[in-house]
């Protein structure tokens, strides 16, 4: 196949509806019938629900109950159309996301950063997900440190394991992320990270739980640390906030990660992940208003009026506030227990299932995210055969691996028993594979080398740009 047969394949399996449906490049001349439109896109969605309703897609659908999500879908519809940046004209939105900040930092132990000096209470915001958490975060620090310490080459030093998110905030915001390697247990590695600190260093990064791996960081040392040098931490629950609370409270060993720990200084917590709200929704909780104030902007004297906004966005819709408001308080503690449990059932399943594998080994301590390597065979192979038999894993590399991160669609009965023996399967596969090199680590490979990692980078950017254009 040459390499334009290729990319226009990989365009094609960006837009399988091509071939179904009409493609619009321009407006219709005249409407299509609402019924038609509506036809259309339940066909899309019915087909794409099927993917992952079976239980046998990593993370993503956090929650995938479909009353649930109707539940919210109509809490959504009664304030879809509504701007939350008039807020005169929805009080109710601030009622919302007054309520949700406030839930989430009684989750994350809030009440101890004021025990432990009453200037500090913690002080959240509400943005469009994970990475705008995380980005107002990086912000903050830029802005504390510039101002605090007269710095103007903002760095932060975080594990090689931290999200992009971090690094994507530091190329916007002309920072320094600078990664330092984990441990053998794919924890952040303190002393390194230590070394690493300069007169530049406005903050720490550590995760609970780390994305590749779901390992959380050795936030207590980090927490020391950030003290010692008087430096931010931030803490990235974006994955792990949600859920880590209620697996601690179920009696499992969890590391402290939040505002119990006196160097915590901000933390940020999807509600659209664990939370079991709707996408687009995310909290970034800060150890006082001091730092939160960092992040607002306020112009006086604009001739539209006087503004203000506290995050990156300006307009944006009352409905996924009244929606995550709704999806805590309908859940409560009780149900996000529920919820906790049953992922670590299906969890400790699988994981005593690898134990028995004798060439699979997980990676690092972990609770609701197992991530699986392998010096035996190759483990990317094991992943092809996965994908085979209708799993999503998400690939990892350093090492290679894939992992597997429990949501409620894996607590259906029997999802844990079927992917434990698809593991097996997918060893003996992996021991004499019929072909040369695995199709799920085709592009990992190439980041062995500089050039490689260049011409991987430049195919992620046309990977991006396929992806908005229509034929
Ligand atoms: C640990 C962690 N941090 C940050 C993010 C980014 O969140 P989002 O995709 O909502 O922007 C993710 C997403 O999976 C994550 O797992």
């Amino acid at each position: 196949m040459s390499d334009e047969q290729e990319s226009m394949d990989l365009f094609g399996d960006m837009h399988p509806y091509n071939k179904l449906f009409q493609v619009f490049s321009k407006l219709p001349e005249k409407g299509l019938d609402e019924a038609e439109v509506l036809r259309e896109i339940a066909h899309m969605s019915d087909e794409e629900n099927a993917k992952w309703q079976n239980g046998q897609c990593s993370g993503t659908m956090y929650h995938g109950g479909m009353e649930h999500y109707d539940f919210l879908n109509k809490v959504f519809s009664m304030y879809s159309y509504v701007n939350l940046l008039q807020r005169d004209l929805c009080p109710s939105g601030t009622k919302f996301e007054a309520e949700v900040l406030s839930m989430v930092a009684k989750m994350l132990h809030g009440e101890e950063v004021t025990k432990l000096n009453a200037r500090d209470e913690v002080a959240g915001a509400i943005t469009s997900g994970g990475s705008e958490s995380i980005y107002n975060a990086m912000y903050v620090y830029r802005e504390w440190g510039r101002e605090q310490k007269g710095i103007t080459q903002a760095e932060v030093i975080a594990p090689s394991t931290i999200h992009p998110a971090h690094l994507k905030a530091a190329h916007y915001l002309g920072m320094k992320v600078i990664q330092v390697p984990v441990t053998a247990d794919f924890e952040a590695d303190v002393e390194a990270m230590r070394a690493q600190i300069t007169p530049n260093t406005v903050a720490l990064a550590g995760s609970a739980g780390n994305y590749p791996n779901g390992v959380v960081d050795p936030i207590s040392e980090l927490s020391e640390l950030a003290l010692e040098f008087k430096i931010g931490l931030h803490v990235d629950g974006c994955l792990g906030g949600f859920i880590l609370p209620w697996i601690e409270k179920l009696g499992y060993d969890v590391p402290v990660f939040d505002f119990r720990l006196p160097g915590v200084t901000s933390i940020s917590c999807d509600t659209h992940k664990y939370g079991y709200s709707l996408k687009g929704t995310s909290t970034v909780n800060f150890r006082n208003k001091d730092l939160r104030r960092y992040m607002y902007f306020a112009q006086e004297d604009w001739s539209g009026g006087i503004y203000a906004s506290p995050t990156i966005q300006g307009s944006r819709s009352a409905g996924l506030s009244a929606a995550m408001w709704a999806a805590m308080v309908s859940t409560g503690e009780e149900g996000y227990l529920k919820a906790a449990k049953a992922i670590m059932d299906a969890a400790d399943k699988i994981r005593a299932g690898i134990a028995n594998i004798p060439e699979l080994c997980i990676m690092g301590k972990t609770t609701f995210l197992i991530s699986v390597t392998s010096d035996m065979v190759d483990p990317y192979f094991v992943n092809d055969y996965l994908s085979m038999k209708g799993w999503r894993m998400n690939g990892c590399q350093n090492p290679p691996g894939f992992h597997f991160c429990i949501t409620l669609p894996q607590t259906q009965p029997g999802i844990a028993e079927r992917f434990v023996k698809d593991l097996a399967d997918g060893v003996t596969f992996a021991k004499d594979p019929p072909y040369e090199a695995p199709k799920s680590g085709f592009l990992y490979g190439m980041g062995a080398s500089a050039d490689g990692r260049e011409i991987l980078r430049q195919g992620l950017k046309s990977w991006v740009d396929a992806s908005y254009e229509v034929e």
